[in-house]
């Protein structure tokens, strides 16, 4: 099935479910958020997934919605915790109203997202709610690990892994396996849509840090070079600090570690240093690691071929992103 079904019908899915609501300043910022667009991965495989086990995937819509709002809720808190001013090429709700409101707005798309899931019954809805709430926590810790992880300078890459895994994996990976949970696919094969979301999860959060330093500014959406002014621990900074060594390396460190004056000269420095050490590469090279252990499991899994060309072409589009 050609993407843009799904796709078409999530959007008008959301158009219909999200109507403006008194009082206006609680919900306005959420329609706002809403209707700023995004790739909609996350309903897009939540959808993808009931229909390769067989059921219409219409019948997937209300998760698909849950997914997304509560998505776009992590975005409203996130950007506050990350002090971003853009967010898909406008200003973020805390920048265009205030803090407070993006906090309590994104509170209610969090109860909304709960809400959207009622429809569902019986095993089927103890199931999905089981692996949505332990999927929002675990986000929350993940957010946390990336909070701490700011004012560390002894991160690992294992411990950075773990941190996106919570962070960003968790939530595309029960996307797919919400979506098998609701076609009532096995247990088996539920588990496998969930590891291979995980690792698309990863190399989909790597491919975000790589573009948060290296996207085109009139394209990508969000201020390129956001992590590095808040000293985000990626993979590309514990990779360039992993390969550099004397006067390069206490650089790096100093930029990371010091109040930085002259941000835009923090950025560019930083992202010299990213490309001379070769953490850029190696990058790369992550990336298409984790996409191609994200394909691996698709082969033991009891849907069509077909729907596994979808899940692969799905893998090669995200890796060849710039948005
Ligand atoms: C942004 O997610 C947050 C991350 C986990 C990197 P997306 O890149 O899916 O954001 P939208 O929804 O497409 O804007
Ligand atoms: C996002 O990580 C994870 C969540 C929103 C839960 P980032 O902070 O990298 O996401 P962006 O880059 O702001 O979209
Ligand atoms: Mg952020
Ligand atoms: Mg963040
Ligand atoms: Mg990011």
């Amino acid at each position: 099935m050609d993407l843009s079904v799904y796709r078409n019908s999530f959007l008008s899915f959301l158009e219909e479910n999200t109507k403006l609501k008194e009082p206006q300043s609680l919900y306005d910022p959420i329609s706002y958020i809403l209707q700023l667009g995004g790739k909609r991965m996350r309903p897009l495989l939540a959808l993808m997934s009931v229909d390769a086990f067989g059921k219409d995937y219409k019948i997937g819509l209300h998760a698909a919605l849950a997914i997304e709002v509560f998505h776009n809720f992590t975005l409203l808190h996130d950007d506050i915790m990350d002090d971003a001013p853009l967010r898909r090429g406008k200003a973020t709700v805390h920048e265009k109203w205030d803090v407070n409101t993006a906090i309590l707005s994104g509170d209610a798309m969090m109860i909304l997202a709960n809400q959207y899931l009622e429809v569902y019954k019986g095993d089927v809805y103890k199931k999905l709610m089981q692996l949505f709430q332990k999927t929002a926590l675990e986000v929350c810790e993940g957010q946390q690990f990336d909070m701490d992880f700011e004012n560390r300078n002894d991160v690992s890459i294992p411990e950075y892994i773990e941190m996106i895994r919570l962070k960003t994996s968790v939530l595309v990976a029960a996307a797919l396996k919400m979506g098998a949970i609701i076609a009532e696919a096995s247990e088996e094969d539920a588990n496998a849509m969930y590891e291979y979301g995980l690792n698309l999860g990863l190399a989909f959060q790597l491919q975000d840090d790589y573009l948060d330093a290296f996207g085109d500014p009139e394209t990508f959406g969000k201020q390129v070079g956001g992590d590095i002014i808040e000293n985000k621990k990626t993979f590309l900074y514990l990779k360039a600090l992993e390969n550099l060594e004397g006067s390069e390396k206490k650089q790096l460190l100093t930029l990371f570690t010091t109040p930085q004056e002259n941000v835009l000269l923090k950025i560019e420095t930083t992202k010299k240093l990213f490309i001379k050490s070769l953490a850029v590469s190696a990058i790369e090279q992550e990336i298409k690691d984790y996409t191609q252990k994200a394909f691996n499991v698709l082969d033991g899994v009891s849907i069509s071929v077909s729907t596994k060309e979808n899940l692969v072409a799905f893998g090669h589009y995200l890796m060849s992103r710039k948005v």
